[in-house]
């Protein structure tokens, strides 16, 4: 049986490029035993007399692709804007970062974020909404620019520097808004809902290059999704969030090989494990419906 894998440059360009080595990943059992990246510690965060989070507990190591699965609305972007450093968590609570305690606003301009509507400018090119976050960190646009053209390749943008977003397929936009966020160098990236409006074929085209770009670029990767399958595929880890006020109900490891093949979400250990998520995320999904729609006589 034959393990090569498609590289990224594959799929978006005519020439063939390496096969992936498997072993250029840090194997999950070794990250699980590093020093977090990144943790929260009874983290809880109230609008109002909402209360979005509760309680919240999560490690990440790094070079780790953690996924976030949970009902609609318990919390998950509140949890990117406190990592993010947009928002204040309650009283009470611990974030650490790179081994230090810190509140959420020390965390600002420290990770790279795509919000969940990470919308391109429609006046900026494709190469100008690239560049967007670094020019405003106060890199030249001219060096941005060069920067910028020499990624076109990997993200299956060349040729398109010119463009303008109207110009482009959904993926295309997709993929300049993560061109984005991966020019903003950081250890540490937010990918909120991705793939979320895309069509299944152009989403698992996307997922499978993600993890490609990922293992080059050695990251570290926290991903919300709604899709139980892109959670699995794409993770080290999958945290299922119970319904609001969120905190990690279920923590499953993902011990599949990689680099991944398409074909795994077929194979009887992926199957074993999304029912156990689809499980527990069920009945979040019940709670939350019926907490909208009035509780039961
Ligand atoms: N800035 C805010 N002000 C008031 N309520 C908010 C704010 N941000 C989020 N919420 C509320 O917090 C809850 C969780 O929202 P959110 O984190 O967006 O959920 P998810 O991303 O899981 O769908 C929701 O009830 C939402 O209305
Ligand atoms: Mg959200």
């Amino acid at each position: 049986m034959s393990t090569t894998v498609h590289s990224a440059a594959t799929f978006f360009q005519s020439s063939e490029s390496e096969p992936m080595n498997p072993t250029q990943t840090v194997p999950a059992a070794a990250r699980a035993g590093a020093k977090p990246l990144l943790s929260l510690t009874g983290v809880s965060k109230t609008f109002g007399s909402v209360q979005a989070l509760r309680d919240l507990d999560v490690a990440i190591a790094p070079g780790e692709f953690v996924t976030i699965v949970g009902p609609s609305g318990c919390g998950k972007s509140t949890l990117f804007n406190i990592v993010a450093g947009l928002e204040e968590p309650d009283a009470g609570g611990r974030l650490d970062f790179l081994g230090r305690e810190c509140k959420a606003r020390d965390l600002l301009g420290q990770v790279s974020f795509m919000p969940q509507r990470d919308l391109l400018l429609p006046w900026r090119t494709v190469i100008d909404n690239a560049i967007l976050a670094v020019e405003m960190e106060g890199m030249r646009r001219a060096d941005a620019r060069r920067m910028a053209l020499d990624m076109l390749p990997e993200f299956g943008l060349a040729g398109f520097e010119n463009q303008y977003p109207h110009q482009l397929s959904g993926g295309m936009r997709q993929r300049v808004a993560l061109m984005r966020t991966f020019m903003f160098k950081r250890d540490l990236l937010l990918l909120d809902e991705p793939f979320g409006a895309l069509d299944a074929l152009t989403r698992t085209m996307m997922q499978r290059w993600l993890l490609d770009v990922w293992q080059k670029h050695r990251r570290t990767i926290l991903f919300i999704t709604h899709d139980v399958d892109e959670a699995l595929f794409l993770g080290d880890r999958v945290l299922a969030m119970s319904a609001r006020p969120g905190r990690v109900k279920l923590e499953l490891t993902v011990d599949l090989p990689r680099p991944r093949r398409p074909d795994i979400v077929t194979s009887p250990d992926f199957i074993e494990r999304k029912r156990i998520l689809l499980d527990a995320i069920e009945e979040e999904s019940m709670k939350s419906f019926m907490s909208t729609q009035g509780r039961p006589a």
